[in-house]
């Protein structure tokens, strides 16, 4: 039997992950919307398209949420998109609701799932969801780092005018205001951007990087963005699927890393089979702690708002 990913929500996000996982061609995917028609119409859209861009993967889009019975993956992209001016925790109790009434489907109809998060506020929706599935913690994990460190290997290869596959960064923190790009973790082919990058420089593009979603409201007015997006929950999906062990930030459920505990935080994880299958703890500065103990205390303020 085909592997099977449910992707909720079959707005921007959710539609071009479905997508670039019909690219991948790994599994079939069903895309679920509450608005009737357009789940159906994108993935009659999407199939149409597998002849020429030359994948199988079967796409159908249902208003059921029965309909993700079986699935060995869901990605969460359901709920509100931020405007220019908010930020993604003004976004907080409206997506909240959302996330309850799907988390309640998913509990019933894939039980068994992995449940990757893509809904802003994005770390504050992951606790959520897994508090609503009761699913344990490895199995339930966001996406953000991915997008947040691509953000920041792309400004750097910009910057150098190399190659953007050569470039690997690693971001921690919320995916929010108070993320923590590392650029001493940040190299192009295994060279740390300190030797190659002058230090005001490399503060700008931390900052450009953590104001990355921000700059793309800007400039779209009306949503946010969706195809780095997309792109990073499917390289998740794929170091599950494939049991690839990859190394990459995600949104992991820390029990005393870092010195954190009880919350959701972007951190370094080992993804594979079993989802999010080790928490790697790097040796940070005093003032990177810091910074990520910020991190966590402001969410733990606006998990008091969800009532845990
Ligand atoms: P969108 O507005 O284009 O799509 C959202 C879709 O969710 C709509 O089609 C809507 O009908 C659907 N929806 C609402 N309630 C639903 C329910 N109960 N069940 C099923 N579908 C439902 O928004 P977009 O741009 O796709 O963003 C979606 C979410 O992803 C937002 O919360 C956004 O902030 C977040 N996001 C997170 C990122 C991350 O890196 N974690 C990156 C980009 C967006
Ligand atoms: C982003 O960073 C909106 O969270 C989304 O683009």
């Amino acid at each position: 039997m085909n592997k099977k990913i449910a992707v909720i929500g079959a707005g921007h996000v959710g539609a071009t992950t479905a997508m670039y996982l019909a690219e991948a061609n790994f599994a079939d995917i069903v895309l679920v919307d509450i608005v009737e028609g357009v789940p159906q119409g994108k993935a009659l859209d999407l199939t149409e398209a597998g002849p020429v861009r030359g994948y199988n993967a079967k796409v159908v889009g249902s208003n059921k949420f029965s309909d993700i019975k079986g699935a060995d993956i869901v990605i969460m992209t359901a709920g509100l998109p931020r405007k220019p001016g908010m930020s993604r925790e003004d976004l907080l109790t409206k997506n909240a609701e959302i996330v309850a009434s799907v988390g309640k489907n998913i509990k019933k109809y894939a039980p068994k799932s992995f449940v990757i998060m893509v809904s802003n506020p994005l770390d504050l929706m992951t606790y959520h969801m897994q508090k609503i599935t009761g699913f344990p913690h490895n199995r339930v994990f966001g996406q953000a780092g991915v997008l947040d460190s691509t953000r920041l290997r792309s400004f750097v290869a910009m910057e150098l005018n190399v190659a953007m596959t050569d470039v690997q960064a690693m971001v921690l923190g919320g995916h929010g205001d108070t993320m923590v790009p590392l650029p001493r973790y940040t190299t192009v082919a295994g060279v740390p951007i300190g030797e190659l990058i002058p230090k005001d420089r490399i503060k700008a593009i931390s900052k450009r990087t953590a104001g990355g979603g921000g700059e793309i409201v800007k400039l779209l007015k009306t949503g946010s963005a969706f195809y780095a997006p997309a792109a990073a929950s499917t390289d998740m999906c794929r170091s599950v699927f494939n049991d690839e062990k990859k190394v990459l930030p995600a949104s992991a459920y820390l029990t005393g890393q870092y010195g954190i505990k009880d919350i959701y935080i972007g951190v370094p994880v080992i993804l594979g089979a079993k989802g999010v299958e080790k928490i790697i703890e790097l040796k940070l500065t005093k003032s990177e702690k810091t910074a990520l103990q910020n991190s966590a205390n402001t969410y733990k303020k606006h998990l008091k708002v969800l009532g845990y």
